[in-house]
């Protein structure tokens, strides 16, 4: 893709739907008893990864204009899929899939693409096999995995190294089939949609702190699912708006849940002209229309503390930052060496090759701002949030910028350069 500088951005934009929320939805859809609707969700090839595991594994599941309608199997009805599960370039389904794949009558494998097959499952590998289930990996470590529960799952007490909703709603699905009370303890609070819709469906899930509680569960209930746009996604467009001179962007109905909305508080932090609107709920989730325009920056300093709320965001903070008058210094995020790419590298590597002022450090990145970009050829390193970072580090960089390997978008975010075309004016 070839992106070339604007003048300004302006318009009302509607961005996709969330994707942890529709590969959730479709999964306790799948489980529950009776028919659900998941209106608004997500079509991208991450959560169609999701889709065609369940498929696989007998569920009916019909698209139907904008809607999943899904006829449940119930909690013991999934049937041992044909072939190996491909959760293509999908860690949420990868992690999440294993919890649930731990409770079942029959053993299974998964598979993903190069980049899934370097990201490390260990940290599903080891509270799962304390609960009893044999699990093979390379190296202990990668996929492929091969799942083969043992018979009854056993309850556990686990607290995690990391802060990671996909390790907190593995543990979460297998507790739904374990004996018992299962128990998750993070080191900060991760995104929560799994304990709110685990509750909607019918499970006893108890918060308390950073710990969550699940007891085993007879059977969950159909439910109609509305899923409200994604803020990781209305985070391009947020920052668009706030770097490019001369914005004005309306972001309609993006889910502004506390753990997922790190972004607003960092941005307003650094001087944006950011408004939210009138707060409503859809699905139990907080939802409100966001507004920013074209604002002078300074810097900020990011840890560990607030990043499980915003780690999908760092590569667009990151691109703010290199407009932002002083050093933002990110630290506590080396979780994004181990995402769809090495983020911290690719970040910094990237970046550069347009002129930024940016060092990578073992946990982190050090931003100079505020820096003039050029346009340059970058690359994406197929990484879906990297492409659209460097879609929008080219809107303001002086000439013509080309992102090798832009298609990735499509991971979850498909119209992600119509929906910017429209607001280049
Ligand atoms: C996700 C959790 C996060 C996030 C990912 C989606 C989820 O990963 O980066 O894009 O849906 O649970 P971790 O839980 O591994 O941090």
């Amino acid at each position: 893709m070839k992106i070339d500088q604007v003048n300004k951005l302006e318009g009302t934009i509607i961005v996709p739907s969330d994707k942890s929320i529709t590969h959730r939805a479709i999964m306790l859809s799948s489980l529950a008893q009776g028919t659900s609707y998941i209106y608004n969700y997500l079509n991208s090839a991450d959560c169609m990864s999701t889709m065609n595991a369940f498929k696989s594994m007998n569920v009916d599941i019909i698209k139907e204009d904008k809607k999943l309608i899904i006829n449940g199997v119930g909690l013991y009805g999934l049937k041992k899929p044909k072939q190996n599960i491909d959760a293509g370039n999908s860690g949420t389904t990868t992690r999440l899939l294993s919890g649930i794949l731990a409770g079942q009558n029959f053993s299974s494998n998964i598979i993903g693409d190069e980049s899934l097959s370097l990201r490390p499952m260990k940290r599903i590998i080891e509270p799962l096999k304390q609960m009893g289930v044999n699990i093979l990996a390379k190296n202990d470590n990668y996929l492929p995995l091969a799942i083969n529960p043992t018979g009854n799952l056993k309850s556990i007490d686990y607290t995690s190294k990391v802060a990671s909703a996909q390790v907190k709603s593995c543990v979460l699905f297998a507790g739904l089939y374990a004996e018992g009370i299962t128990k998750f303890t993070e080191p900060e609070k991760s995104r929560d949609h799994t304990e709110r819709m685990l509750k909607a469906y019918g499970a006893n899930v108890v918060e308390n702190g950073l710990t969550v509680s699940v007891s085993k569960c007879d059977k969950l209930i159909a439910q109609n699912i509305k899923v409200p746009s994604d803020i990781s996604s209305a985070a391009f467009f947020m920052v668009a708006g706030l770097i490019v001179k001369n914005s004005k962007i309306i972001i309609k109905e993006v889910n502004i849940n506390k753990t997922r909305s790190g972004i607003i508080k960092v941005l307003k932090d650094m001087g944006a002209n950011i408004k939210i609107g009138s707060i409503t709920f859809i699905s139990g989730e907080e939802v409100a229309d966001i507004e920013v325009s074209s604002s002078d920056l300074h810097a900020t300093t990011i840890d560990s503390k607030i990043m499980p709320t915003l780690i999908d965001e760092i590569p667009i903070i990151a691109l703010c930052a290199t407009q932002a008058d002083g050093t933002t210094i990110i630290s506590g995020a080396k979780e994004l060496r181990v995402k769809e790419s090495d983020r911290l590298k690719v970040i910094a590597s990237q970046l550069l090759k347009m002129g930024a002022d940016i060092n990578e450090t073992e946990d982190g990145l050090i931003i100079k701002g505020k820096t003039k970009l050029s346009g340059n050829i970058v690359d994406s390193f197929k990484d879906h949030r990297i492409a659209m970072m460097l879609s929008i580090a080219g809107l303001i960089a002086d000439g013509q910028t080309t992102i090798v390997d832009s298609d990735c978008v499509n991971i979850s975010f498909a119209n992600f350069y119509e929906v910017l075309k429209n607001i280049c004016k």
